[in-house]
């Protein structure tokens, strides 16, 4: 079961370019930056009450980030919904026939756990199951 949008994912050329609007225009506090080496990004966080944007720098040209870039510009790349439990969500989905992308989760920024569906299954929109770690 889903529980809330935990964040939206945005893929930009430079975190450096794209941070000052959202933290001095917006007003959304800067959570701080961190690089997924596994998936050849850099990310930043920046929080608008119970919710973040994430911006999704590429590390590399063959990062996934890089060819999204490439295809579409920069704009919204995935939506994240929070969930209690990646695993076992990741088993119902799978039962009721969604098409995975990851089939086990993997490591996110800040200790999360995370997992990606196929846009194929999700009406085009690259959809991100998050786990928060417990406090
Ligand atoms: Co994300």
């Amino acid at each position: 079961m889903t529980k809330k949008i935990n964040h939206i994912g945005m893929a930009v050329k430079s975190l450096d370019a794209s941070v000052p609007f959202y933290r001095d225009v917006m007003g959304m506090v800067f959570e701080g930056a961190e690089e997924v080496a596994e998936q050849k990004v850099k990310v930043a966080f920046l929080a608008v009450g119970e919710s973040r944007i994430e911006l999704l720098e590429p590390t590399a040209p063959d990062s996934p980030v890089a060819r999204f870039l490439e295809k579409n510009g920069e704009g919204i790349h995935h939506v994240a919904y929070e969930v209690e439990d990646v695993e076992t969500t990741l088993a119902q989905f799978k039962a009721k026939g969604i098409r995975l992308i990851d089939e086990v989760p993997r490591s996110g920024a800040h200790g999360t756990r995370i997992a990606f569906l196929h846009p194929k299954a999700t009406g085009g929109v690259l959809t991100e199951l998050c786990q928060t770690p417990k406090r």
